[in-house]
């Protein structure tokens, strides 16, 4: 048997069980679901089940037959190559990018769609920096229902774009900033009948909680480790810790890993909590990066992102544009895998922690690649390699050509 609450994480008070309950009736806070369990799977048992992360069901919601397209079990690759060129002992890489439309939001929005219509939804809603809403827009096709997206005008990677629109979303531009399409949503989505599916919705996390059990079966149980994880809205590095947790909880694991979160300096308002010893998030009114995806400057699930940090001895640091490029670069030349910038963001906090000493070398790092590289092909992130004509390759590789021989009319 499996009961489910729904508790706040501001106030702690559980509030009554409804699938369509987002926010706390006492103060408004945002919900968790606790999930009560008699007996949960291990290691033994998963053997020979669903190759997805539906295969982890007895820590997942059972309303209806999952919206599923086979999310997760996304491949967790060793780097040797790139764990020396940053200076680390051990590397893996989570390929986030693996996943149905390319990012690790299937596994909330499976999940997500799945409640949504067990509570009655036919329309679903979300703002998006670009992949909840390639998601959503695939997930309630799939689903037959209606799906209206809000997008920062100008703002989001051409890739999802045009996932969304290939798959009918209705999609929505919104001056500002994400921060203000997720406002926007919010304010309007009773008013649409709509059910909304950005990361405030607490069963998305019970999706996104999966990479940890992964992570946990991949590496055989053993997690003395740091998984670093790119923050934007802070729902995924409480998610994946969530999941760390309930391994704890069900006496499948004694250690857990330590949480480490990374933002960009031009949109790092944990980044800059953890740095000034501030109570509170530093809010970024206009912020700014070339890792669209975790453009935002007032993430609403910030609570619960520092309780998973503070909780595991973790930490949220920043990087710059170029150092994220940079690891771009790396990943992809030494390895052969490859992120969109915010999907890279890890690799370049490991370079410049390990270089700087405040990460350690000796220890081992599972880095979330979370976005598929061809989200964003804008041939600005690949500035240092550009096409040249053949006959310039030839005198690169071969020198200078000799000028040829005039041949000799013979006799
Ligand atoms: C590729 C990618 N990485 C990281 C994030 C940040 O995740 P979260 O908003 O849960 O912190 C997002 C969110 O849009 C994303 O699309
Ligand atoms: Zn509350």
């Amino acid at each position: 048997m499996k009961r489910y609450e729904l508790r706040c994480i501001a106030c702690g008070h559980l509030n009554p069980f409804s699938l369509r309950r987002v926010f706390c009736e006492r103060c408004g806070g945002l919900l968790e679901v606790v999930v009560r369990v008699d007996e949960v799977f291990d290691r033994e048992r998963l053997q020979g089940r669903v190759m997805s992360m539906w295969r982890y069901a007895e820590l997942l919601p059972d309303f209806g037959k999952p919206v599923s397209m086979g999310e997760g079990m996304t491949r967790l690759v060793r780097c040797e190559r790139l764990a020396k060129a940053v200076g680390v002992k051990e590397l893996y890489v989570k390929l986030e990018g693996m996943n149905p439309t390319g990012s690790f939001k299937d596994r909330g929005i499976s999940v997500g769609v799945t409640v949504a219509l067990e509570a009655g939804a036919r329309r679903v809603i979300c703002a998006s920096t670009g992949n909840t809403s390639a998601s959503l827009a695939a997930y309630a096709a799939r689903a037959g229902i209606e799906c209206v997206v809000l997008i920062p005008k100008g703002r989001i990677a051409s890739g999802k774009l045009f996932q969304a629109r290939l798959f009918g979303a209705t999609i929505c531009e919104v001056s500002g900033s994400f921060d203000d399409a997720l406002r926007i949503v919010l304010d309007r989505a009773e008013q649409l009948g709509a059910h909304v599916l950005n990361s405030v919705n607490p069963w998305r996390l019970e999706g996104q909680k999966t990479a940890a059990f992964e992570i946990w079966e991949q590496l055989n149980g053993s997690l003395e480790l740091n998984v670093v994880v790119p923050v934007g809205n802070a729902g995924n590095i409480a998610a994946i810790w969530k999941g760390f947790e309930e391994l704890r909880d069900h006496g499948l694991t004694d250690a857990v890993p330590r949480m480490i979160g990374v933002q960009s300096s031009g949109a790092a308002p944990l980044a800059r909590m953890f740095s000034t010893g501030s109570e509170e998030p530093v809010w970024v009114e206009s912020p700014q990066t070339v890792a669209s995806a975790i453009r935002i400057g007032r993430p609403v699930n910030w609570m619960r992102a520092v309780r998973a940090v503070r909780s595991s001895d973790g930490w949220i640091y920043s990087v710059d544009d170029e150092e994220i490029l940079e690891a771009m670069r790396l990943m992809a030349t030494t390895e052969g895998i490859a992120a969109e910038p915010a999907g890279a963001a890890p690799i370049a906090l490991l370079k410049k922690g390990a270089e700087e000493g405040f990460l350690a070398r000796d220890e081992v790092y599972v880095c979330i690649a979370t976005g598929h590289h061809l989200k964003d092909p804008d041939p600005a992130l690949v500035s240092w390699n550009a096409p040249i004509p053949f006959e310039e390759y030839l005198r690169r590789t071969l020198g200078p050509e000799p000028a040829r021989r005039r041949e000799e009319p013979p006799g």
